[in-house]
C-alpha cells in the first residue's frame, strides 16, 4: 500500500481523504490517504517525517503551499506561475517534486460544464493565491483575462507576471458590458459578501463560477443569478478536478470525477 496524505491547518474538515479513498476503489490502486494537521510552524518537520516514514506523495492545503513551493527540488510550470504548490510527488532518487493542480481542475471543471474558453472574455475577480493558481491553465485553454481586484496594485501586479498575455487588470465596477465568464476567486462569499462588480458585467450570456462552495448557492452566485447570468457554477466540481489531476500525477490512471462529486453533492446539501 502507497501512502499519501493531505497537510494543512486546520484539516479535520478536508474532503480530500474521501475524495482519493473514492478515486482508489474505482481505479483499484492500492493506496492509503490520510488528512495530517501540521502545526502552524511545523509542516517541514512533519512531511519530512512522513517521506521517512515512507510517503510517496502529497497534497498541500492551507496555509503550506507557499511553504511546499519553497521546499521542492522540481517545480511544474504551473507551480512556478502560482508561487505555490498544492501537489507533492516524493520521486524515487527521492526528489520532492511540485505542482500546481488547482487550475487544471479549474479548467477541467469549466470544460466538463461545456464553458471552452477559447477566445473567451473572462472577468477574474480576486488576485490572491488562488486567482495565481488559475493564471496559467486559463490562459493555455486561450481565455482573455481581465483581473480584478478590491486591492488594485495587486492584480496590476498579477498581470505583470505574465508579460505578453491576454492579462489586464481591470476595475470590474467600471465594465460596461458583459463576460462570456465571470471567476470569483475571492473569499468574499465567506462572509457572505459579493467582490465589487458593475451589473453591466453580466449579461443573459455569461457564466458565473465561484470557487467557493457551500449548502446553499454562495452569495456570488446568488447575486449573479438575480443579475441575469446563464449559469452559476459553484467550486464543488474544482476541488474533486484539482484531486483528480494530482491522483493521475501519483498514479498514472485518470479517475472519473463524475460519480465522486455526485456524492460530495449529495451529502452538502
Ligand atoms: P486565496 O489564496 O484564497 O486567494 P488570499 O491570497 O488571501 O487568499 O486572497 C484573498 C482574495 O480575496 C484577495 O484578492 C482579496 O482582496 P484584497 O487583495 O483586496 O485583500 C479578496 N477578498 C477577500 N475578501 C473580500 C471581500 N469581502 N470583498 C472583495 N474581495 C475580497
Amino acid at each position: 500500500t502507497d501512502k499519501y496524505a493531505v497537510f494543512g491547518n486546520p484539516i479535520a474538515h478536508s474532503k480530500s481523504p474521501q475524495i482519493h479513498a473514492a478515486f482508489a476503489q474505482q481505479t483499484g490502486e492500492d493506496i492509503s490517504y490520510q488528512a495530517i494537521l501540521a502545526p502552524k510552524d511545523g509542516f517541514k518537520d512533519c512531511l519530512a517525517d512522513f517521506i521517512a516514514a515512507g510517503g510517496k506523495g502529497a497534497n498541500v492545503t492551507l496555509p503550506f503551499k507557499e511553504q511546499a513551493f519553497a521546499l521542492c527540488d522540481d517545480l511544474s510550470d504551473d507551480a512556478r506561475l502560482a508561487g505555490a504548490v498544492n501537489t507533492l510527488v516524493v520521486g524515487a532518487d527521492g526528489r520532492l517534486q511540485g505542482e500546481n493542480t488547482d487550475g487544471l481542475g479549474l479548467v477541467a471543471d469549466l470544460r466538463r460544464q461545456q464553458v471552452d474558453l477559447q477566445g473567451d472574455r473572462v472577468l477574474l475577480l480576486g488576485a490572491g493565491g488562488a486567482a495565481r493558481g488559475a493564471l496559467g491553465p486559463l490562459l493555455r485553454a486561450g481565455a482573455h483575462i481581465s483581473i480584478s481586484n478590491r486591492t488594485h496594485a495587486k492584480a496590476l501586479e498579477l498581470a505583470a507576471l505574465f508579460p505578453g498575455s491576454p492579462i489586464v487588470a481591470v476595475d470590474a465596477m467600471a465594465a460596461t458590458r458583459p463576460f462570456d465568464l465571470v471567476i470569483n476567486s475571492t473569499s468574499a462569499s465567506l462572509q457572505g459578501e459579493v467582490p465589487a462588480l458593475a451589473p453591466a458585467a453580466i449579461g443573459p450570456a455569461t457564466v458565473c463560477y465561484d470557487m467557493m462552495y457551500g449548502s446553499g448557492c454562495t452569495s456570488f452566485n446568488s447575486w449573479a443569478k438575480q443579475q441575469g447570468a446563464a449559469k452559476v457554477i459553484d467550486g464543488l466540481g474544482m476541488l474533486v478536478g484539482q484531486a483528480a489531476e494530482s491522483f493521475e500525477l501519483w498514479r498514472g490512471v485518470r479517475p472519473e470525477v463524475e460519480p465522486v462529486l455526485a456524492l460530495l453533492r449529495q451529502q452538502l446539501n
